[in-house]
């Protein structure tokens, strides 16, 4: 696929085909994903793939903890208070998944179901974590990471796969750490969820919506 392309198509996935995918495919994805660039290529990012058993484990225990109720602590903290401008896109995305889904704003029930599906990863058949040791820099290597959890997600787009980068795997790190074996001396920074994409799923096809050049360039000579 043409790089352009796969850059301008590829979406967040939230509507995954039950169908697995080979642990070859996954292998293939990541080895060339680690070409990504990283601070002094140092390459902080330490990848876990989660799957079979171990993840429906997973996906059950993360629902239960936001089921009931417990505060998340993510080893990256969530942003409490956003400016108004990053506020009003966050909420374009929220309405736009929604209106896909046709759930109304008022359906307090569908959006708690589309909630839980969220926390058990909609149904992605594989989990992808990236963690870094807390010995290296904080800031660089979540740079470092995020270049290589969008350079994993081309490169599946690119074989067909669907990709959904998600907050909502690492709220409850605890969980993470007992199933998953991970220790404290890593913060597990991110998940990215992994399967065939449901291509028919409005939810995986709404338009999505992006600022243009005026908004965030600014040209100096
Ligand atoms: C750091 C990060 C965390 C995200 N966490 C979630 C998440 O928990 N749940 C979710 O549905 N999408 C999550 N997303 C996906 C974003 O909502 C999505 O990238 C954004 O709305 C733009 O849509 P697109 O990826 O389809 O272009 C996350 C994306 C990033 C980069």
């Amino acid at each position: 696929m043409e790089l352009k392309k796969a850059v301008k198509t590829r979406r967040s996935v939230r509507s995954f085909s039950p169908r697995l995918v080979d642990k070859g495919i996954i292998e293939g994805i990541i080895s060339d994903a680690l070409w990504a660039p990283s601070w002094g290529n140092t390459q902080p990012w330490e990848i876990t793939v989660v799957t079979g058993g171990l993840l429906a484990t997973f996906k059950e225990e993360n629902k239960q903890a936001a089921m009931s109720g417990k505060p998340p602590d993510p080893d990256i903290p969530m942003p409490l208070e956003w400016p108004e401008i990053n506020k009003n896109r966050y909420r374009d995305i929220g309405r736009r998944t929604l209106e896909a889904l046709s759930i109304p704003r008022e359906d307090a029930e569908a959006r708690l179901n589309f909630y839980t599906h969220m926390m058990k990863l909609f149904d992605a058949p594989a989990l992808i974590l990236i963690t870094v040791d807390r010995a290296v820099s904080l800031e660089y290597s979540m740079l470092d990471a995020g270049l290589f959890a969008q350079t994993l997600c081309l490169l599946s787009h690119e074989r067909g796969l669907g990709t959904c980068i998600m907050a909502a795997a690492v709220q409850y790190p605890d969980i993470l750490r007992r199933l998953v074996k991970i220790t404290d001396t890593k913060r597990i920074v991110i998940g990215v969820a992994l399967g065939w994409p449901d291509q028919e799923s409005p939810v995986n096809t709404f338009e999505r919506a992006r600022g243009g050049l005026d908004e965030f360039v600014r040209w100096v000579e």
